[in-house]
């Protein structure tokens, strides 16, 4: 078994440690609160021996060999840099940062000291990916996909009523297309590859971040839409659109409940729904076979290290041509 930390003390960190915990590979040994009494109230509830209220001693410390990052994202960049700095491996939460020159920054730190810097991006690690790729293969050239994720944030009320919730605060490098638009991105980058070009068009909120977009991926032989939101819900599916059917996925960042429909009018029912902490228990088992079989990973590797390089680039230029902009940005050009 391995043994790893934490940075973060919300649900999403809850679910990743379960998930960690059931794949029956890691052993939580530490974690980390900017408040040592939250911390140690952490550390209790998942049964870690070890609770810090400074990231620099988790990275110093002989107690874990991995962190999984899950603080806001505008402290993503520091978290990981020390951590790697450090010798720890690293999984962070999506998205790794705002400027792709930072991703690179990192992957090269991980490199040069020989450790595994993931990001945490689910529908990578799940076997339904591979149950998506063949249903694709059965409804010929896609000619048209929609890749959706539109989810009213549950801080939106909050926001409306005058407060400033992480979610919507633009300090913290957050707001739709960050947080949800993310989940679009990837796919797109995974199934198609780069696009020859892209365009956005974002509603920006008065806090400065963006509450909704719409983007257009443009490729030789194809389009791809991306609409997020964190104002309204969706009730529509992604979808991918062949000559020989059409392929609906009700939630594109969990590749949950995918359905084939064939032009002769079958409909095959693919794949249902994963609870959030099995999704997040095969993230935590490629990170594990990562670390303890580099060379048996090492293309796939590679690969999630690119994409997430490609994903860091796409969005942020398309985050500046929606003028979605963050103090880390520096002076407009
Ligand atoms: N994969 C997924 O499905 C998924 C789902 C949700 C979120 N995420 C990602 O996980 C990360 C965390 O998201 P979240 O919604 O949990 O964020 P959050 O609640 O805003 O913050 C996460 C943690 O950071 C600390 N924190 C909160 N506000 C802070 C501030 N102003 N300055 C410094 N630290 C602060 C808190 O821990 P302490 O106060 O105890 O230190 C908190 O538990 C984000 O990158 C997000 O995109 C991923």
């Amino acid at each position: 078994m391995l043994r790893f930390g934490t940075i973060g003390t919300g649900w999403i960190t809850d679910e990743y440690i379960r998930g960690a915990k059931d794949s029956g590979l890691w052993q939580l040994a530490a974690v980390y609160s900017r408040d040592l009494a939250r911390a140690r109230a952490y550390a209790q509830k998942h049964g870690a021996e070890y609770a810090y209220d400074s990231v620099e001693a988790l990275a110093q410390s002989d107690l874990v060999d991995a962190v999984y990052v899950a603080s806001p994202n505008a402290l993503h960049y520091e978290h990981c840099k020390a951590l790697l700095r450090a010798g720890k491996h690293v999984i962070c939460e999506k998205p790794l940062c705002a400027q792709a020159a930072k991703v690179e920054e990192l992957n090269r730190l991980a490199a040069e000291r020989g450790l595994v810097f993931l990001e945490a991006i689910m529908f990578l690690h799940q076997p339904q990916l591979r149950a998506l790729e063949r249903a694709l293969g059965q409804i010929g050239p896609i000619s048209l996909a929609k890749l959706d994720f539109c989810q009213r944030s549950s801080k939106l009320d909050r926001y409306l009523a005058g407060e400033l919730p992480n979610i919507f605060n633009p300090r913290l490098e957050t707001g739709a297309l960050m947080d949800l638009g993310v989940y679009c991105v990837y796919p797109a980058l995974y199934l198609f590859g780069e696009p020859e070009s892209a365009q956005i068009s974002a509603h920006m909120l008065e806090s400065g971040a963006d509450g909704c977009g719409v983007a257009t991926l443009r490729y030789p032989d194809k389009l791809v839409t991306l609409t997020y939101s964190k104002l309204g819900q969706a009730g529509a599916d992604s979808e991918f659109q062949g000559p020989e059917g059409t392929v609906a996925v009700q939630s594109i960042s969990r590749l949950g409940g995918i359905t084939l429909r064939r032009k002769d009018g079958t409909v095959e029912e693919i794949h249902g729904q994963d609870e959030k902490y099995q999704l997040m228990g095969w993230e935590a088992k490629d990170f594990y076979r990562c670390i303890t079989d580099p060379a048996g990973s090492r293309r796939e590797y590679a690969r999630w290290v690119e994409l997430s390089l490609q994903t860091a680039r796409l969005m942020e230029a398309l985050r500046r041509q929606a003028g979605v902009r963050f103090a880390s940005d520096g002076a407009p050009q």
